[in-house]
């Protein structure tokens, strides 16, 4: 890359929060044929090319593993290009000199960095002459009108500053980690308008726009100079329908703007929120709610998946899962994008990861996303909780860091592509690896501080474990958890490996010593509604149809109600159709109480919470703390509707094959899924008719459908099934 030859450059002596932008003005006599323009910074920055956005890339250039990898951006600006030019580049703190959140405890160690950019402009002349531009001594820097810019500390913008440049500083910084662009650009995705304006019984003046979305507020206004808007960011509404903005924690979610003379516009340029209410806390007289909406952000990704049933909440479920991915799939995949954490959980990250190969085409996020779990891989072997990782952050133990096996096996599952799993074998077998090196038993995953089944709840009141908080916590055996998913993880190695031609025998025989340590120790001690998931997914289990009924009497039991955290849960409504017990899935599927499905559903959810009891009954909050209404791991319950209510699965590799093989249940009326796999499009879809089903499946591939117990070998095209039901159903 050209850049290499650039410098990296910043503002001397900088000491103010406000974010610089670096400028180089240049005139091109000639004719340009081309003219390509590569930049980076160590925060997120835009360029401007004589008044004009480069690009659409928002946030810029997205988060990564910083030290090792810092993606450039390559933008065409032939069209830009006059024959005097403007090139301004403002670079604001984003994620790369991040204040990291005060409860993870660690300090950023590049947060006091000075900001930088680096640039390099190759133009073509007509007659066929390069002219390259780099940054260097000759550019100048002034302080911009943005007075204040984070990810966790929203923006301030003053558009009466001007602006005063002064040569920049020429910096000595490591160029060795940056990389072309891997990653989707994250793109303003759609404009959300105000669905209704009102005054709360505070008196605040708050404008609903009908969507917990991920994004900015974007207004037009005629002010006079000096004039003020400015705008605080909401989720939810508490119980007397006042503003609520606790659940941030320490993020300050607003906007302070103050106007210049005339007609303006203006939106975010450095940062984003997670929202549905707006509340105007100070504006230029006259100022009203159709003057502003909101823009929502995501990285871009294709839509592959679209489902629809006879139930309406059902319908706003799915809508739901799916805004909860366009909302945490910015750049990275975070657990919720507004309090101050929006990191990239690896336990959420594999949690959800199969319902979003579902919902999207999620390969070149991965594959940029994947590319930071190798390099965040600790040289022991483990890898972090988050990623990118916060540095001196620890590992993120069973089922968070066992990410590194779960979403590379997804992906070539649903894709077929061979090369996401041959790019982190090495990954996965040292984490693998690692693990007997810090195991208190040999051939089991034990004694090791783990995250468990994060937010079950099942734990009884009595119960404090050492480590964590009882409240966010459940019942089930660590150890057990934490073995469970280490058998995963070898099984996923070995499955690999054989693909890859490896000689597996040793893991081979690693997996038959877990397989058995694990039987032995914790066969007989499979309580909780998790233990037995647990076991029966990774199969695990000795007697897996007897614990499968077990599990069912035991939710039976207690009012048909999940008791499954974060790693229960997404593997529950599986094993429940697996063994038979479809019926029970479904009642977990459609259940409007707490802790069900559909009970966020019915107070008014439009993004899947972090907990099933977010907004209580009486509409107090489970707490200020950890409470998120945009956080996707249960959202994976939309990989079980696409993938078993309908039946859509891969029976050979990126779908190849499918296996279609629906679960109907007389309690909905109709379902149909629609999934564009990398051989064309699936639809399956079922309906009940009065005295039986209605069943259609298109298939592109040839297919194994199964209905009603009858397997029928198909090749591609449309299907058309009957089922007559047995009187009374
Ligand atoms: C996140 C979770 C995450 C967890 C670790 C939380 O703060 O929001 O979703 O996995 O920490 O248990």
């Amino acid at each position: 890359m050209l850049i290499q030859k650039a410098s990296w450059i910043a503002m001397n002596g900088a000491a103010s929060t406000v974010v610089p932008v670096f400028r180089k003005c240049f005139s091109c006599a000639r004719p340009v044929r081309a003219a390509v323009l590569e930049v980076t910074c160590d925060g997120v920055y835009d360029a401007v090319l004589n008044g004009q956005r480069v690009g659409d890339f928002i946030l810029a250039p997205g988060w990564t593993e910083y030290r090792k990898r810092l993606q450039v951006q390559a933008y065409d600006v032939a069209a830009l290009i006059g024959e005097s030019n403007t090139l301004d580049i403002t670079v604001a703190n984003g994620w790369y000199r991040r204040t990291n959140a005060p409860w993870t405890g660690t300090q950023n160690p590049d947060e006091f960095l000075p900001a930088m950019a680096i640039a390099a402009l190759r133009l073509t002349y007509a007659d066929g002459e390069d002219e390259v531009l780099l940054t260097d001594g000759s550019w100048q820097v002034s302080e911009s009108q943005v007075t204040l810019s984070g990810i966790f500390i929203g923006e301030d913008a003053d558009m009466t500053r001007t602006f005063s440049f002064e040569p920049v500083q020429v910096c000595d910084f490591p160029k060795d980690c940056l990389i072309p662009q891997e990653g989707p650009e994250v793109h303003e995705q759609e404009t959300v308008l105000p669905r209704n304006s009102f005054r709360t019984p505070r008196g605040e003046w708050v404008i609903d726009f009908g969507q917990n979305l991920t994004g900015y507020m974007a207004f037009d206004v005629d002010a006079r100079a000096g004039e003020k808007l400015s705008i605080s960011t909401a989720e939810v509404l508490d119980r007397d329908g006042n503003f609520y903005t606790a659940n941030y924690r320490s993020a300050r979610s607003q906007l302070h703007y103050i106007c210049r003379e005339g007609k303006q516009s203006y939106r975010p340029r450095f940062t984003f929120f997670g929202f549905r209410y707006l509340r105007i806390d100070e504006a230029p007289e006259g100022f009203r709610a159709d003057q502003i909406r909101t823009v929502v952000l995501h990285s871009e990704m294709t839509r592959t998946g679209w489902l629809e049933s006879s139930d309406p909440m059902l319908n706003q479920l799915f809508s739901n899962c799916l805004w909860s991915q366009k909302g945490n799939y910015l750049d990275i995949p975070t657990d919720c994008p507004q309090r101050d954490e929006r990191y990239g959980w690896t336990g959420d990250g594999q949690i959800f990861c199969r319902a979003a190969t579902y919902q999207y085409d999620v390969r070149q996020f991965f594959r940029k996303w994947l590319a930071d779990v190798r390099a965040a891989q600790h040289e022991n072997g483990w890898v972090p909780e988050v990623v990118p990782s916060l540095t001196a952050y620890k590992p993120g133990g069973a089922a968070w860091s066992d990410a590194a096996a779960i979403i590379p096996w997804q992906l070539y599952e649903t894709y077929g592509d061979i090369s996401f799993i041959a790019d982190m074998y090495e990954t996965m077998e040292r984490w693998i690896a690692y693990i007997p090196t810090v195991s208190t038993t040999p051939d089991l995953f034990t004694g090791c501080w783990t995250y468990g089944d994060w937010l079950a709840l099942d734990a009884p009141e009595d119960y404090h474990p050492a480590t964590i908080e009882l409240s966010k916590r459940g019942y089930s055996n660590d150890d057990l958890v934490c073995s469970a998913f280490y058998a995963n993880s070898v099984n996923i190695v070995i499955r690999i490996g054989r693909i890859l031609g490896k000689d597996v025998s040793e893991y081979e025989a690693l997996y038959r010593r877990i397989a058995e340590a694990f039987r032995a120790r914790f066969g007989g001690q499979l309580n909780t509604q998790t233990e037995k998931v647990l076991a029966l997914h990774f199969n695990l289990a000795d007697e897996p149809q007897a614990l499968a009924d077990a599990l069912a009497e035991q939710i039976r039991a207690c009012g048909t109600k999940l008791q499954t955290g974060l790693l229960g849960t997404p593997y529950l409504l599986h094993e429940l159709c697996r063994y038979g017990h479809a019926d029970i899935a479904w009642s977990l599927l459609l259940r409007k109480e707490y802790p069900g499905w559909l009970y966020s559903v019915s107070k008014g959810a439009t993004t899947v919470w972090e907990h099933w009891d977010g907004i209580k009954p009486d509409g107090t909050f489970w707490d200020d703390d950890m409470n998120s209404y945009n956080h996707y791991a249960y959202a994976s319950v939309a990989d079980w509707v696409f993938g078993v209510a309908c039946g859509i699965q891969p029976a050979a590799p990126g779908f190849a094959r499918a296996r279609i093989a629906p679960h109907p249940d007389p309690r909905l009326n109709s379902l149909s899924a629609v999934l564009d796999t990398v051989h064309g499009r699936i639809r399956s879809a079922w309906k009940y008719t009065g005295d039986g089903i209605r069943y259609e499946i298109d298939t592109p591939v040839p297919a194994e459908i199964v209905i009603g117990g009858t397997v029928r070998r198909v090749e591609k095209g449309r299907y058309i099934f009957g089922e007559t039901l047995p009187a009374g159903v």
